[in-house]
């Protein structure tokens, strides 16, 4: 093949192999046969050597197809370019009139939601809202409440007890394994009448797909002149009706606490089958005995109030202390297979509420 022969080939090659070549190959492809050490170049490097005629042939051939390959490369990059920007038109274009996204926005914890609710029911009949510390004084836990040191009633708190120094007064630091530490705290800063609600953190050393050791507990406290167990039931009632709905009803069992004399267990009727125990599908499969247990309840006994430094033949009072996460499932009649659920912050979970 001559030399001119060859060059033609080149740039035959050269113009089939750019129509399917990306920036890259194009880029390899210009190197290979524009650059310094380039096809074009070895072949003008021959020229000094041939006779004038074939050389101003060969040069001239040469010249023109450097020419035809730099337009070929421009109008391919071109090309690319333009290939390009309307791929990413495709991809990537605006509609600058659709209306904006709006942003996820997230809401209240269920079990904020549930304090916020339950305080505001009782803030209704004029109950004041408060909230104590929740890494307490042995004796604010436990001994105001009529608890001596020994009673084993202590044991059923499973409490936590703080790696703190303890107080020679109060004894020993614990994480409030109930809210009834509200019930001195509240006599101590305030002089009855007193009506408050105080909703806080509790703990216990327990950890099971029921429990979780840490939860939330509302405790309420009226104390007045002639508070008796009637008003007890009253507000009770009143609770569940606002609470759970308008048809429900409680039942006082009799129970102990040490701090409520008497003391009662408190049951709501069921809302599935209205305390009866059964559908008509047979045996009521929510609370099989027609009742749901949700809390602990009593008139305060004599010992606290006067631990209260308020006097027993003045005053009387009466305190009810529940759960809040076992009162909000129970209304909303959710089955959630791990309580614990509720506090492993995953967002699968709570976006559900
Ligand atoms: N503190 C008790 C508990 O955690 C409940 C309770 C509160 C009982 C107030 C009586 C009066 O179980």
């Amino acid at each position: 093949m001559s030399e001119i022969e060859q060059l033609e080939k080149l740039l035959a090659d050269a113009v089939f192999q750019m129509a399917s070549a990306d920036e890259e190959g194009l880029r390899r492809i210009e190197i290979r046969l524009l650059g310094r050490k380039g096809e074009v170049n070895r072949i003008l490097s021959t020229l000094p050597a041939l006779a004038s005629a074939e050389r101003a042939a060969l040069g001239a051939a040469a010249n023109a197809v450097k020419q035809k390959l730099e337009a070929e490369i421009l109008r391919r990059r071109a090309a690319l370019g333009r290939e390009l920007e309307s791929e990413l038109a495709e991809k990537e274009w605006i509609d600058a009139t659709e209306p904006g996204r709006a942003p996820a926005l997230g809401h209240a914890h269920p079990t904020s939601a549930a304090v916020a609710e339950i305080a505001s029911i009782f803030e209704r009949i004029g109950f004041r809202r408060a909230r104590y510390v929740e890494a307490e004084w042995d004796h604010y836990a436990f001994e105001a409440l009529n608890m001596p040191h020994d009673h084993p009633a202590r044991d059923d708190w499973e409490t936590f007890f703080v790696d703190a120094p303890p107080s020679k007064k109060f004894g020993k630091m614990v994480l409030t394994p109930h809210t009834s530490n509200a019930q001195i705290r509240e006599m101590e800063r305030r002089r009855p009448p007193i009506r408050m609600v105080s909703l806080s953190k509790t703990y216990r050393r327990q950890s099971d797909v029921t429990h979780s050791a840490m939860f939330h507990q509302f405790e309420g406290v009226v104390i007045d002149k002639g508070i008796a167990l009637t008003h007890l039931k009253g507000v009770l009632d009143y609770f569940a009706k606002n609470y759970f709905g308008p048809d429900r009803v409680t039942r006082l069992r009799p129970h102990h606490f040490k701090f409520t004399e008497p003391s009662f267990e408190v049951d709501i009727s069921c809302g599935l089958c209205g305390g009866t125990g059964r559908t008509a599908a047979g045996p009521c499969r929510v609370c099989k005995s027609g009742w749901l247990e949700l809390g602990g309840a009593g008139m305060i006994h004599p010992n606290v109030l006067r631990a209260g430094k308020i006097d027993p033949s003045k005053w009387s009072g009466l305190a009810f202390g529940w759960g809040v996460e076992r009162t909000m499932m129970m209304r909303g009649g959710q089955n959630i297979p791990d309580i614990r659920l509720m506090y492993m912050n995953d967002s699968r979970f709570l976006t559900q509420f």
